[in-house]
């Protein structure tokens, strides 16, 4: 469940949230909640308008684009941003392969906690870099 102690406990292991004190944490792990999928579930279908953003919180998800997998995200790896930043349809899909648990907030929630706290968008802005170049170095398909 959104809130417990398992969830604050792994949200806060996660680098992306490590400018947030214990009542912080508390309080984003109860604005969002758990979900559960199966190996072969589509979280995040590419060309749709996205509403949340996810942290894989344990299990593991490809991220795709047709045949090609772009990235493979597993525990305290989030995704989702893209959407929920540039107000754009998602870039890609992103399934899980894995029993995977995530925790997923919704755009409000997301935007009001960056906006709360600046800190935040450092490392994600991190990450997008990374997985930019990620993406640069890869092969052309
Ligand atoms: P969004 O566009 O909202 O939905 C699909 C998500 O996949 C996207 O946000 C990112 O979180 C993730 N994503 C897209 N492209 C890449 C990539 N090259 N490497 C890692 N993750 C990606």
């Amino acid at each position: 469940m959104a809130g417990s102690p398992d969830i604050t406990t792994a949200l806060a292991s996660v680098p992306f949230f490590s400018g947030l004190n214990a009542k912080q944490l508390k309080m984003v792990a109860e604005s969002g909640k758990e979900l559960s999928y199966k190996p072969g579930d589509t979280i995040v279908e590419e060309g749709t308008m996205g509403v949340g953003f996810y942290m894989v919180v344990d299990g593991k998800v490809e991220v795709r684009k047709g045949s090609k997998v772009l990235a493979t995200l597993s525990k305290g790896q989030f995704f989702g941003e893209m959407s929920l930043i540039d107000e754009q349809p998602r870039s890609a899909d992103v399934v899980a392969v894995q029993p995977t648990r995530c925790f997923s907030l919704t755009t409000w929630v997301f935007s009001a906690l960056v906006k709360q706290h600046p800190e935040l968008a450092l490392p994600m802005l991190k990450e997008l870099a990374r997985r930019l170049r990620a993406a640069q170095s890869s092969p052309a398909s």
